[in-house]
């Protein structure tokens, strides 16, 4: 069996700039895994850019004053040291990928662009056209291939942990390429797996493959999940199908209308306009759609996100790739037609509880969660466009120090021969599961229930049925059989993992939802419309022992900045 000092599961921006850290030291050896191969990693989908206070569009710009939009834009929710500590390491890791050869978009004066994006004090954003995550994700795998002391695990899928309950030993891993369960030692892992915002599986922006499998692992594993009620609906998704149109299309000067050709923004967030954060304008579309200003009916309504204004020019100049894809999928060119759009489930502002922001540790000794898949947390209920890609960077950076000093400072755990079998009873026990539910079924509903009754308005009702229906979902996805009997890229038998993982994870958000009786950011109850930092100022931790499930809350870290109403 093969041993690393750190495994990290995932291949985009978060696992490769922390395994880029933990390969500055030459005697460390390091694996990292994929499910997919690293460039298709969701990171490059991102599009409009990531934010540091580099003062290049203003010079008043400040990583205070972006900690401060960062703790406003969370609600209040952010733990701030936290929040600080991100924004004052962001310009060096920005600078550092410059130097890697990002190829960054310049002004006149050849310093790097910035572009505005919503709750920012200043145009903060920096980014490559409308390309940011692509670039990002290449160059940093460009950088992890040149480390010798890296190993590519490449479509290989995470299976389990394996631990004795107070540290970890190392991880099962399942080979796509050819049905092989394999096991690694490891002296630590870090989880960076992603987000699981495909639990809303209609209508997300996320790639297919985000199905929270870390997250679900951990849960699984009974390691503690922070602020899972959080979810970031981004407010411009296509229409017709959920992809998305960058934040920086309003960025940039687009605006959002309605039916009458109402700029329908000044009615919610009469200051930032389109520019307020994702969860007040992705609310007020909803109501434009809800009170009959909108255009079409049911799930397929939508506004428009009008573009011609800005002219051909820096459309293509700036937004190539927003053009594309409204052409390719809505069949609209946004130089010449406003664009159909509505909310898509974008972000998941929870995920594997992080104990030491300054390292990424979680509750298991030797276990580090970096990315979307982790919650420091530094977006609190509601995330700022651009904060994602700064996070990944800072915290990778740190987390990859935390783990390669661990590791130094450890031996391997022995195995027993039952935590060696463990991936492959599994495997043999699925392949010859009989069961007469279809995965497709299952899944649908499963989007059906997050988006009506877990999505951006909520309430006691809908919460409580979601809870109960995913339950059942959980008990009758034991009776899906897994049809393809083969060996080499089996994506039926992924498909059928991948789903229990977002079951689980789906249900999670639903009763942790249902126990936060308060509005905040991204979450908000109809029933409690209101903010109440009386009783819900406080994080929810979320732990599943068996099929049961416990909440426990823990306290915000407000170091800097009382709570506030929160206006744009
Ligand atoms: O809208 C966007 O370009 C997405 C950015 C983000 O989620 O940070």
């Amino acid at each position: 069996m093969k041993g690393y000092d750190v495994v990290i599961v995932g291949a985009g921006g978060a696992g490769l700039r922390t395994a880029i850290e933990c390969a500055r030291d030459p005697s460390i050896k390091v694996a990292v895994v994929s499910k997919v191969y690293p460039t298709r990693s969701h990171t490059g989908a991102a599009q409009g850019g990531l934010n540091a206070s580099l003062g290049n569009a203003m010079p008043q710009d400040s990583p205070e004053i972006h900690a401060f939009d960062t703790i406003k834009g969370s609600d209040f929710l952010a733990d701030q040291e936290a929040v600080y500590f991100m924004c004052k390491e962001a310009p060096e890791v920005v600078y550092e990928l410059d130097r890697w050869g990002v190829p960054f978009s310049r002004i006149e004066n050849g310093k790097i662009a910035q572009r505005p994006f919503g709750g920012a004090s200043f145009p903060r954003t920096v980014y490559s056209a409308d390309r940011t995550g692509h670039v990002l994700l290449h160059t940093l795998f460009e950088q992890a291939l040149a480390r010798d002391n890296i190993d590519f695990f490449n479509e290989f899928f995470l299976l389990d942990l394996i631990h004795n309950r107070q540290r970890v030993k190392g991880v099962v891993l399942y080979d796509i390429k050819n049905g092989e369960v394999i096991t690694l030692r490891a002296k630590t892992v870090v989880l960076a797996t992603g987000g699981f915002a495909r639990i809303y599986w209609q209508r997300s922006t996320n790639a297919i493959g985000n199905t929270g499998d870390g997250v679900a692992v951990a849960l699984l594993n009974g390691i503690p999940l922070k602020d899972m009620e959080f979810i970031q609906f981004h407010p411009t998704g296509l229409a017709k199908t959920g992809i998305l149109l960058s934040e920086a299309c309003r960025g940039e000067g687009g605006y959002l209308i309605n039916k009458l050709g109402e700029r329908f923004m000044a009615r919610y967030a009469p200051e930032k306009m389109e520019l307020a954060p994702r969860d007040m304008v992705s609310r007020a579309i909803e109501y434009e759609i809800r009170e009959g200003r909108g255009f079409g009916e049911g799930t397929s309504a939508y506004v428009l996100l009008d573009l011609r204004h800005l002219g051909e020019e820096k459309i293509k100049e700036r937004l190539p790739q927003v053009r594309q894809l409204a052409i390719d999928f809505e069949g609209v060119d946004p130089v010449y037609d406003p664009v159909p759009i509505r909310p898509s489930a974008h972000y998941c502002m929870g995920g594997i509880h992080i104990e030491n922001y300054m390292t990424s540790s979680t509750a298991l000794e030797g276990l580090y969660a970096v990315g979307e898949c982790a919650c420091v947390s530094v977006h609190g209920a509601n995330r700022l466009g651009g904060n994602s890609l700064i996070e990944l960077l800072v915290f990778g950076k740190f987390c990859g120090i935390a783990a390669r000093e661990y590791a130094k400072q450890v031996d391997f755990l022995e195995m027993t021969q039952g935590e060696e079998k463990k991936g492959v009873e599994f495997i043999e026990e699925l392949m010859n599961r009989q069961g007469y539910e279809k995965l497709s079924d299952i899944r649908r509903r499963m989007g059906e229930i997050t988006w009506e009754k877990v999505g951006i308005f909520r309430d006691e009702t809908s919460l409580r049925s979601a809870y109960e229906e995913l339950s059942e979902l959980i008990q009758r996805w034991e009776k899906i059989p897994v049809v393809d009997k083969s060996k080499v890229f089996n994506t039926n038998l992924v498909e059928v993992i991948e789903l229990r993982n977002m079951l689980h994870l789906a249900r999670a958000v639903a009763y942790c939802a249902l126990h936060r009786k308060e509005s905040r950011g991204g979450h908000y109850r109809e029933d409690y419309p209101e903010r109440d930092d009386e009783n819900f100022l406080k994080h929810t931790l979320l732990t599943q022992e068996g099929d049961k499930l416990f909440i426990e809350y823990i306290p915000v870290d407000i170091k800097h900045h009382q709570p506030a109403e929160r206006k744009y």
